[in-house]
């Protein structure tokens, strides 16, 4: 059952924030690769959570039994949404990177000097800058080599792979190109080193549904603010992997996964709108379970997006000074997330002009900066780029070529 327009239109009233205008015109979120908008379901939720159960955690009282109970169900939504077998499997922390630099901590107590890391070059910096960094401490980082046409190469991966790799840590999908990256050459590689495969799923999860125990990967992160929920970042762990990982904690840490990377008190109000946001998606969907419903919505609503991207892609190109990056629309496996340059604009003013009529969408690098550099970009100010989710209309993106139109030469 597709995501209608009509659907869409009954999921934009949930988000009180889009009823904004900017100079006189509605406001059209185009920048949801950076953070989407909340419905109304997740604010009521954070918010009922200071009104009525606001505890930290264990204690001997009804709000803290709330609290705890809240933790329990906020782990088992995350792991319907992420395909996990329990919400044991699902860590919450401050946000992605933060997690990230945690695990690379713990990873790092597992390494000998000589020992390989693969990183690619069409990753975020949250993907690399943590394991990077260990080359101070003798671990050798490798990055798979990104391809003019905005995918990585299969077969530099297979070269950087070797004998000595721990880990190798890859993106799902593109915050800067939308190229969604084959996860499964990943696998096959990691699994013939003997190395743990982490996904960064931060801009995929956002779009499609996510099964880990498909992708079998050992490490799973991605941020709620991303699919319409609060700034948490969650962390999958492979069971009984987070358990033997030294992780850096205090004695009065519980010792066991999911608890065990996680430090000190969490934002707990935030968790009640990451279970918000989660049995938000779902409502979209249909079947029995949270994850069936999950996983059917994701799915609806991925059409509904590829389409809109789709459009916006294959005209905007057409203008005579744009340049679209990263690959085209032909297969579904593509994210609803389109970069291009102006010829003779710089990225910083094609942004502000759009803003200044509503349309918001982003310039710069997004912090996936390696592949700024590698496409030659650096020096012009990156890309602008537009994101689809499930509140945005054709009608936006019709308004958003329009304008580009006026910016070009
Ligand atoms: C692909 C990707 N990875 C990682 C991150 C970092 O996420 P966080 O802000 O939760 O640390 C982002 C944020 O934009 C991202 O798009």
């Amino acid at each position: 059952m597709p995501y209608t327009e009509t659907d869409c239109q009954r999921a934009r009233r949930a988000f009180p924030s889009l009823s904004r205008t900017v100079n006189g015109r509605p406001i059209a979120y185009l920048d949801g690769p950076a953070g989407t908008q909340v419905p109304e379901a997740v604010i009521a939720a954070i918010s009922g959570y200071y009104r009525t159960s606001n505890a930290n955690l264990r204690g001997e009282f009804v709000t803290s039994r709330e609290t705890d109970q809240l933790l329990a169900d906020a782990r088992e939504a995350g792991a319907a949404f992420l395909g996990a077998p329990s919400g044991r499997e699902i860590s919450f922390g401050a946000n992605m990177t933060t997690l990230t630099f945690a695990l690379s901590q713990a990873l790092f107590r597992e390494m000998k000097p000589g020992d390989e890391i693969v990183i690619t070059q069409l990753d975020h910096e949250a993907n690399r800058g943590p394991w990077l960094l260990l080359r101070e401490r003798g671990i050798e980082v490798r990055e798979v080599a990104l391809r003019p046409d905005g995918t990585l190469d299969p077969e530099d991966f297979a070269r950087q792979v070797t004998e000595r790799t721990r880990l190798v840590a890859v993106g799902a999908a593109s915050n800067l190109l939308g190229t969604v990256n084959d996860l499964a050459l990943a696998r096959r590689l990691a699994t013939e080193a003997g190395a743990w495969l982490l996904v960064d799923a931060v801009h995929h999860a956002a779009h499609f549904p996510v099964d880990v125990q498909a992708l079998d990967c050992d490490f799973l992160l991605c941020s709620a603010y991303k699919f319409y929920g609060p700034h948490v970042g969650l962390l999958y762990t492979r069971p009984g992997l987070l358990d033997r990982l030294r992780t850096d904690k205090l004695r009065t840490q519980d010792d066991e996964a999911p608890f065990r990377i996680e430090t000190g008190t969490l934002n707990h109000a935030a968790l009640a709108g990451v279970k918000a946001a989660i049995e938000f998606i779902a409502s979209w969907g249909r079947g029995e379970t949270l994850r069936e419903r999950i996983v059917t919505a994701m799915d609806d609503i991925a059409r509904h997006e590829h389409g809109i991207a789709a459009h916006y892609h294959d005209t905007v190109r057409q203008i005579p000074g744009v340049k679209v990056w990263g690959p085209d629309f032909s297969t579904p496996r593509r994210a609803p997330t389109v970069s291009i340059t102006v010829d003779g604009v710089e990225p910083i003013d094609v942004a502000r002009r759009l803003g200044e009529a509503g349309l918001q969408v982003w310039d710069g690098n997004f912090y996936a900066v390696r592949a700024v550099e590698v496409l030659g970009l650096a020096e012009t100010g990156g890309v602008v780029r537009t994101g689809v989710c499930m509140y945005n209309t054709r009608e936006e993106i019709d308004r958003l070529i329009e304008e580009i139109e006026r910016l070009t030469p």
